[in-house]
């Protein structure tokens, strides 16, 4: 069992151990390491202006993606190579994207700025040119308050890349990786001040754990229980980062009869799926496009916004919708939970103390099935929705054969809507039939009111959708025929 965290930053090893290990990213690197390139804004994910890289083992490489530190605590961080903006000069000069940035007046109070050159420098470290649309799509959770976002997209298109250095040759990756695999073969365990962190090596392990203290927080991305930890006060006694459970972090498929189903490994990020699925389905790639912004994105995971239980999380109507199930580990094996059964109340789960999630199968559409995911906020990217809904029917000549309908933010829980669903099946397919289940919606949830939207607005939206469902799918459903 080791006592500390084996972190390195900007290429040089730190071992972390006592009270700094549970401490916000942020914090170590500015008032430990005098690393103050690194800004913090908001403390919740929000601006970008912490965007550091993150590298971590990938096969015999490392893997780096952009994540916003304020929202990682060190704890996190086992085994990894952190890279700050400092971190990120050429030779101790300006890098291509700080020379454009400065040549195109991409600054003015400069604050936002460390973060919207890591986030450009991630995005560049293919070596390849980009287009306006792709470097504001790369920035959508970078906020600039004095610039304005001309200069700084207009930066990105004049990177000379001829200069560019790839993060890899900065940073050869043997040294790291050796370290890693040693190192990763135990697990990490640490109390300070009547805390204690544990980082498992294995599934068995944490399970293991869990049984020993059911009141573990389980941290994967951390981008919910960061938020929690910095603004409402959580102060976990026990903590288990899921950092080094390897076999978790992938996505495979197989066969079920004619349908193709993910499995998604506990540990997956958010934008591993959404580069799996761009392929697969239109909707579920919009869906993980606009869920938060790529540095949450490259950190959260599917596992943990199931767990997280909100009532408008993005993914479980799309879960719910597709008869989706969750595949539940603890320390007597491993079982299947359907995922219209997981949620027991307001944040309360189907799991057992020791069990943690380890896979989520996720049927996919099939050909003949019409499905669409909407996700309802004030504005397309980096925002919480107030009313999500996941339609998915077969329509055979004509005629409903399934439906499966699931909405989110109108109750304490994402739910299915029976009602709706059995009045459909068999009717024909109009825009009649569709604003009489829309009215059925209505009849069957009970929104409040809260920031996001008041109860009567959601009301509406549970009605209308069907309509737009209608309007958006007909036209093709009549092609089909
Ligand atoms: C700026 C910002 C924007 C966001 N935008 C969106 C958005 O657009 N849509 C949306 O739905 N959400 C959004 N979120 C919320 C969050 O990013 C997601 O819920 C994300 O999927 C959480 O994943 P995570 O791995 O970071 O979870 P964590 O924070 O690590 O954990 C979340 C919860 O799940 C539990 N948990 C984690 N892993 C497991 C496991 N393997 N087994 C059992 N329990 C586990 C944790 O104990 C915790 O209770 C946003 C958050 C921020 C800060
Ligand atoms: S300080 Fe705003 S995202 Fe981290
Ligand atoms: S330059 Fe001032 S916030 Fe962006």
């Amino acid at each position: 069992m080791r006592d500390y965290i084996l972190l390195y930053i900007n290429g040089r090893e730190h071992r972390v151990s006592g009270e700094k290990v549970f401490a916000p990213v942020t914090d170590y690197l500015r008032y430990d390491l005098g690393l103050c390139g690194t800004k913090v804004v908001c403390a919740e994910g929000d601006c970008g202006a912490c965007t550091v890289m993150l590298g971590r083992l990938h096969g015999e490489d490392l893997d780096y993606k952009p994540i916003n530190s304020c929202i990682q605590y060190v704890f996190q961080l086992d085994c990894s190579h952190l890279i700050t903006v400092e971190g990120l000069k050429h030779n101790a000069q300006l890098n291509p994207v700080q020379e454009a940035m400065v040549e195109c007046h991409g600054a003015q109070c400069g604050y936002c700025t460390p973060g919207f050159v890591v986030a450009m420098c991630s995005m560049f470290d293919d070596g390849k040119p980009k287009t306006a649309c792709q470097i504001k799509d790369g920035l959508t959770g970078n906020l600039c308050r004095c610039t304005g976002y001309e200069a700084i997209v207009k930066a990105g298109l004049e990177v000379d890349l001829s200069q560019w250095e790839p993060i890899a040759k900065r940073y050869p990756a043997g040294g790291f990786v050796k370290a890693f695999k040693s190192h990763l073969k135990e697990s990490v365990s640490i109390t300070w001040d009547g805390k204690q962190l544990f980082v498992p090596a294995d599934v068995k392990a944490a399970c293991e754990f869990k049984a020993r203290n059911p009141e573990t927080v389980i941290v994967t991305g951390g981008t919910d229980v960061a938020v929690n930890m910095n603004k409402r006060g959580l102060v976990p006694d026990f903590v288990m980062a899921t950092s080094n459970l390897a076999g978790l972090s992938d996505i495979v498929t197989r066969k079920d009869g004619e349908r193709t189903v993910l499995e998604i490994g506990g540990r997956v990020t958010l934008k591993a799926l959404e580069d799996f699925v761009s392929d697969l389905s239109e909707e579920m790639k919009y869906v993980m496009w606009v869920f938060g912004s790529p540095q949450i994105r490259y950190a959260g995971t599917l596992a943990g916004n199931i767990a997280n239980a909100s009532p408008i999380a993005d993914t479980p109507p799309m879960l719910f919708t597709m008869d989706a199930e969750i595949e539940a580990t603890g320390v007597n094996g491993v079982r299947k939970i359907k995922m219209t059964d997981f949620y027991l109340g307001y944040k309360k789960l189907a799991l057992q103390s020791d069990e943690l999630i380890t896979k989520i199968h996720l049927p996919l559409p099939m050909s003949d099935e019409i499905v669409r995911l909407y996700k309802v906020s004030r504005r397309q990217h980096l925002d919480i929705s107030a009313f999500t809904a996941a339609i998915r029917l077969k329509v055979t000549r004509g005629k409903i054969e399934t439906a499966a309908i699931t909405y989110g933010g109108v109750a304490a829980v994402v739910m299915r809507l029976p009602k709706v669903e059995q009045f459909l099946v068999g009717k024909e397919f109009s825009l009649e039939t569709c604003r009489e289940a829309g009215k059925i919606a209505r009849s069957e949830v009970a929104p409040i009111s809260d920031v996001r939207g008041s109860r009567d607005y959601r009301l509406a939206l549970a009605e209308n959708i069907f309509s737009k469902f209608y309007h958006e799918t007909a036209e093709r459903e009549l092609v089909c025929q």
